[in-house]
């Protein structure tokens, strides 16, 4: 919640999400997932990209409208144009970094915001400068949050009645395998999670 979730809802504020917006999402991972359920909620749009067309299809469950495969179509970012009739995304939460954030930019609608947090795939990127002029896009970058952010953010995950994805649940003496599960990389889908018996 204090970091997943309230990078969620600064994501959604920030791009002012509503009933119509369309939100991208890339992978399924915690930030992803918790940005879905609070966009959905929201009235918004959903289109989410995965490594996995299983983990789409739990996205659809979780009331993804549209889903893309980015291994299978590497240029999602296309994808996304013609999903919307060539206008756009009024938000990307930027999770990808290197591999993914010139896409990002060409998914964007005009005014849109790129909200520029992960780094999944690299810090590095590089992107062609025109579309952000012309499209007056919104890169905005983003660090967790404040505590009245992780407020605000628990106050709408209980409002809207949302349960955040736990993908397993490990106990404190599990730490290892837990972080061996996170390393293999693409293998979970919303949150892995620690209990603590202290
Ligand atoms: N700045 C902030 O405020 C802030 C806050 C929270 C997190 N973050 C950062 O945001 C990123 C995501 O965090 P998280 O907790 O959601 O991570 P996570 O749970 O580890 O999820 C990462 C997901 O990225 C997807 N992915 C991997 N390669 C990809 C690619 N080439 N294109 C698109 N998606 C790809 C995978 O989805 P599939 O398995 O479905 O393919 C994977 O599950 C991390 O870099 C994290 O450090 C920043």
């Amino acid at each position: 919640m204090p970091i997943a979730g309230t990078t969620a809802w600064n994501a959604i504020r920030a791009a002012d999400v509503g009933p119509g917006s369309v939100v991208v999402l890339l992978g399924t991972g915690g930030v992803s997932i918790l940005t879905l359920q609070l966009a959905k909620a929201a009235g918004a749009t959903v289109i989410i990209t995965s490594s996995s067309d299983e983990k789409l299809e739990r996205a659809r469950a979780l009331g993804a409208d549209h889903l893309i495969n980015y291994r299978t179509t590497p240029d999602w970012d296309a994808k996304v144009l013609e999903l919307t009739d060539g206008i756009g995304a009024d938000l990307i939460v930027e999770t990808g970094g290197s591999a993914t954030f010139a896409r990002s930019i060409n998914a964007a609608a005009s005014g849109g915001t790129v909200f520029t947090i992960g780094f999944v795939t690299g810090t590095e990127a590089t992107a062609n400068l025109l579309p952000i002029i012309v499209k007056a896009l919104k890169v905005v970058g983003n660090n967790t949050g404040s505590v009245s952010d992780l407020r605000d953010a628990a106050r709408a995950i209980a409002a809207a009645r949302i349960e955040p994805v736990i993908d397993t649940l490990y106990s404190h003496d599990q730490a290892a395998e837990a972080y061996a599960h996170m390393a293999a990389g693409g293998r979970h889908f919303g949150k892995l999670a620690f209990t603590l018996s202290w």
